[in-house]
């Protein structure tokens, strides 16, 4: 354990697409603060190889594939709780749709952005509050946002939207959900040099992490100059789960390098 933040240590916490990216990353880290992790992720592959490697570390974490659209999927996850875990009280809903386009997007394509985006978060939302008491939950939920939530990106509009509902959603079950002692906050990040940017950046764009960081359309655009590590999102999801935060429901912190803030 890190020894901050307080409040994770014993808890059982639930992390969508977490087998992955930032995903990982969160797994990883309230796996040392002492947590116990369900992974609901529908890549089997990359749940078996992340979760294996974990438990070779003496962690706590199960692997529930499926998919976050699937309502029985997100039912089973939550039944399939290993015996003598506690109940889920932590919840971190990252799994997303990643469709960029613009007017042009069809109604599929449109699907693909909100089902995993909205709707698959309503879904795991609504099953994980169903196990928690009607009141005095002590239970916090963190939503994955984006900065691009906040602002237009040319060819972004499938994705853009998709993530400003999250923001909705955010501050709607933060208002459901207070009355039974549940925070429900989101984090909206700029870019994350995860695996998937780093193949973007060398295949599309031919560039790797110093040359992208260096160029200001690219790492330039963030005031400090760079792209975040995936464990930099981690630590503020981390914290807004934590006591250390609760005061703070229905708000979305930025965790974009001071993108949003010029
Ligand atoms: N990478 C960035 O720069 C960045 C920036 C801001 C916000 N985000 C957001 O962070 C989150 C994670 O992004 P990432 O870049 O780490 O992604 P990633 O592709 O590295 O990992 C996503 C994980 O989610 C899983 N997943 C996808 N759809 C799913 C579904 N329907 N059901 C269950 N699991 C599903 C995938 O299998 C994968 O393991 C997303 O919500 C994304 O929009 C990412």
């Amino acid at each position: 354990m890190t020894g901050l933040p307080r409040g994770l240590a014993g808890r059982t916490a639930v992390v969508t697409g977490g087998a992955q990216g930032i995903g990982a990353a969160v797994t990883e880290r309230l796996g040392a603060e002492g947590c116990r992790v369900v992974v609901l992720d529908k890549s089997a592959d990359h749940g078996r190889a992340a979760v294996d490697a974990w438990r070779r570390q003496g962690r706590a974490v199960h692997l529930a594939v499926g998919d976050v659209t699937d309502q029985q999927a997100v039912q089973a996850a939550f039944a399939g709780v290993p015996a003598g875990w506690p109940r889920p009280t932590l919840l971190v809903n990252l799994a997303a749709g990643f469709v960029f386009k613009g007017l042009e997007a069809t109604p599929e394509e449109w699907h693909a952005a909100f089902d995993p985006t909205v709707i698959g978060l309503s879904l795991v939302t609504r099953q994980f509050v169903a196990g928690l008491p009607e009141r005095d939950a002590d239970a916090a939920i963190v939503n994955m946002a984006s900065i691009s939530a906040h602002i237009a990106q040319s060819g972004y509009l499938t994705y853009n939207t998709s993530k400003a509902a999250v923001l909705g959603f955010t501050r709607c079950t933060a208002q459901e959900l207070a009355p039974r002692g549940i925070r429900v906050n989101s984090v909206s990040p700029g870019t994350v040099w995860n695996a998937n940017n780093e193949r973007y950046h060398r295949e599309v764009l031919g560039l790797d992490r110093a040359t992208a960081e260096a160029a200001p359309e690219h790492g330039g655009k963030f005031l400090l100059g760079r792209f975040a590590d995936p464990a930099e999102v981690a630590a503020p999801i981390a914290f807004l789960l934590s006591s250390e935060a609760s005061f703070i429901t229905g708000a979305d912190l930025p965790v974009d390098g001071g993108y949003l803030a010029v």
